[in-house]
């Protein structure tokens, strides 16, 4: 794709989420509502509000591109030249339980259609994940690098670590939600934790990928990822020479919902890939 074009989906996705973790913080403190939308899956009116502001920044620019977003809305197109697929708060758990740890991810991305013109992938373009309490963003263009601009505004190039042994590395592996992810997530979690130098669960799947890609992690393992959770988080990741996929090591399913997700700072990727294996229930 075209430079010119892919800077102007970056420069749009880096104004809306800015504006969109603004409200967030904003609203971080307040009272809110919380639903139930599925089996340990929550929604706050923020949720619902940020989305709006973000689909309606984006739609000013772009008025024929289509969407993906992790909140229903009947309302918005689903196809275009451009799929933006979007969180508008990952970790809302988290935040539904003011615990400062979340994220807006907002990834420009290219449908890939096959013979009979049904999309079977997404193709990152430009992506970007705001973390607005730290007033932290992290970038990527398709091709053109990946970075982190601090609270400060320095600007520093994104590389995952160079970790390339499990014994120093930092894993994080989230529970899943169901009763059968939950036990496979804790025989991986017995598994890889007689290797790993620590584990962590910061309960946001971009920002868990966004950290690897800048080597504060090393491995991440999510079996219920959806789309939006990673579509900006993988393109960062790829683009500072992290490894992205599933846990089987093929790439990640962005339409049949398996949800299986293996994301690594590429060195210690066959290493958890193995290990993995021989513990899969
Ligand atoms: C969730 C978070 C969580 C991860 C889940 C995601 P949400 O997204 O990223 O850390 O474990 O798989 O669905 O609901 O907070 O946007
Ligand atoms: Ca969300």
């Amino acid at each position: 794709m075209n430079q010119e074009i892919l800077l102007e989906l970056l420069r749009v996705a880096r104004e809306t989420a800015v504006s969109a973790g603004q409200f967030a913080k904003e609203k971080f403190d307040q009272p809110r509502t919380v639903e139930s939308k599925g089996f340990r899956d929550l929604v706050t009116d923020v949720d619902i509000a940020v989305q709006k502001l973000i689909v309606d920044n984006i739609l000013d620019h772009f008025p024929d591109h289509g969407f993906l977003p992790e909140e229903e809305d009947a309302t918005l197109p689903e196809s275009g030249p451009i799929i933006w697929i979007i969180d508008p708060i990952d970790g809302t758990t988290n935040y539904s339980r003011q615990q400062p740890i979340f994220a807006i991810s907002i990834a420009a991305t290219h449908p890939v259609y096959d013979a009979t013109q049904t999309v079977i992938a997404y193709e990152p373009l430009a992506g970007v994940v705001y973390d607005p309490m730290c007033a932290e963003m992290f970038w990527a263009t398709k091709g053109g690098g990946a970075v982190r601009k601090d609270g400060n505004g320095r600007i520093y190039p994104l590389q995952t670590s160079p970790v390339n042994n499990l014994n120093d590395a930092a894993l994080c592996l989230s529970l899943g939600s169901t009763r059968d992810k939950r036990i496979q997530a804790q025989q991986w979690m017995r598994a890889l934790g007689e290797y790993v130098f620590t584990i962590r669960e910061i309960g946001s799947a971009t920002l868990s990928l966004a950290w690897v890609a800048a080597g504060r992690l090393d491995i991440y393992v999510n079996q219920g990822i959806k789309p939006w959770d990673v579509a900006a988080a993988a393109l960062l990741l790829e683009e500072a020479g992290g490894s992205f996929g599933n846990t089987t090591g093929n790439g990640f399913d962005w339409v049949g919902g398996a949800g299986d997700c293996l994301a690594t700072n590429g060195r210690v990727h066959a290493q958890t890939l193995q290990i993995l294996a021989e513990n899969r229930l």
